[in-house]
């Protein structure tokens, strides 16, 4: 699956540290730490039916890993909230809207690793585009990457920072199978989640999912977990090995990008999906973009 050009992104503005500017002209200096060392921490939101969903989940993801590998001269929260709704009115974006919202290290004196090199604060981007969920009316295929998931040994998942090569290695194992997706296991062979979704099964009328040791805590994960317990849906995080996945009833993927997506196959193993409850919790999801959010009021 590769995402298509959408015209109307053509004259998009973007937010850099206080200016908004044609995407052509948005660029940051190379000696930003993002260009240097992937230096940067990021989140994926979206805007549904006027309003930006789980907005305050987001920033506070993105301030706990700004904080986790030790950022200093953060934006508050207000000021990066503005950043976001000044963004959004200039560009007139009220739905089918993801938002890229990145805060990087900054710009350094000189290239360099060393963190005392960057002496000018974080660079705020944000970048907004027309974008309806990725995977909607799409089902997909993936395959079990060869790259391992980091483990808080080396680089916790639980730090959304963008320095993404450990999933786009993943993604590469995927473009070469052909496939949508590639799933990424544990340090210890279990499933930890997809080179850019967390992922879910079915079995038995009880929906599983990997504990959080290896993946991102995706905001789209928890509001899944919620929706289960509200629900009667029984819902169990434990280690899942790949085989349970391919005897799954049912398998999911969630991220904010793509929402919730059904998978269909998994190392060319046919999933059965014979089960009703991802449309159950789909619907419930539905209903949650399009009554929550912070209101957009231009
Ligand atoms: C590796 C990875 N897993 C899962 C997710 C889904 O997280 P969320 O539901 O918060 O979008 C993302 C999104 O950025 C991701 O990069």
């Amino acid at each position: 699956m590769i995402q298509n050009f959408d015209s109307r992104n053509k004259d998009i503005k973007v937010w850099i540290n206080g200016k908004l500017l044609h995407r052509d002209n948005a660029k940051v200096s190379v000696f930003d730490s993002v260009v240097q060392g992937g230096d940067a921490v990021w989140e994926g939101i979206r805007v549904y039916n006027g309003k930006i969903f789980c907005f305050d989940k987001h920033l506070n993801r993105l301030l706990e890993s700004a904080k986790s590998i030790g950022f200093v001269d953060v934006p508050s929260i207000t000021n990066i909230k503005n950043a976001v709704f000044s963004t959004l009115k200039a560009n007139g974006m009220k739905n089918d809207t993801h938002i890229r919202l990145t805060l990087t290290r900054g710009k350094k004196i000189t290239s360099g690793m060393n963190p005392k090199l960057n002496q000018f604060g974080t660079t705020l981007i944000v970048l907004a585009e027309w974008k309806p969920a990725i995977y909607q009316g799409k089902e997909l295929s993936l395959v079990t990457s060869s790259i391992r998931r980091l483990s808080p040994l080396f680089l916790d998942s639980k730090i959304h920072h963008a320095n993404l090569l450990n999933n786009i290695l993943a993604k590469i194992d995927a473009n070469n199978a052909g496939v949508d997706d590639a799933i990424m296991l544990d340090i210890d062979g279990f499933v930890a989640e997809t080179n850019s979704t967390n992922i879910f099964m079915v079995k038995n009328d009880v929906v599983y999912t990997s504990l959080p040791k290896a993946c991102l805590p995706g905001i789209t994960r928890e509001l899944v977990i919620d929706i289960c317990k509200n629900n009667n849906i029984k819902l169990i995080e434990k280690d899942i090995s790949i085989s349970e996945f391919y005897n799954a009833d049912e398998v999911f993927t969630t991220g904010t990008m793509g929402e919730l997506a059904r998978v269909i196959l998994i190392d060319n193993r046919k999933i059965r999906n014979k089960g009703k409850i991802l449309k159950s919790i789909k619907n419930h999801f539905k209903y949650l973009t399009q009554q929550e959010g912070d209101i957009l009021t231009f």
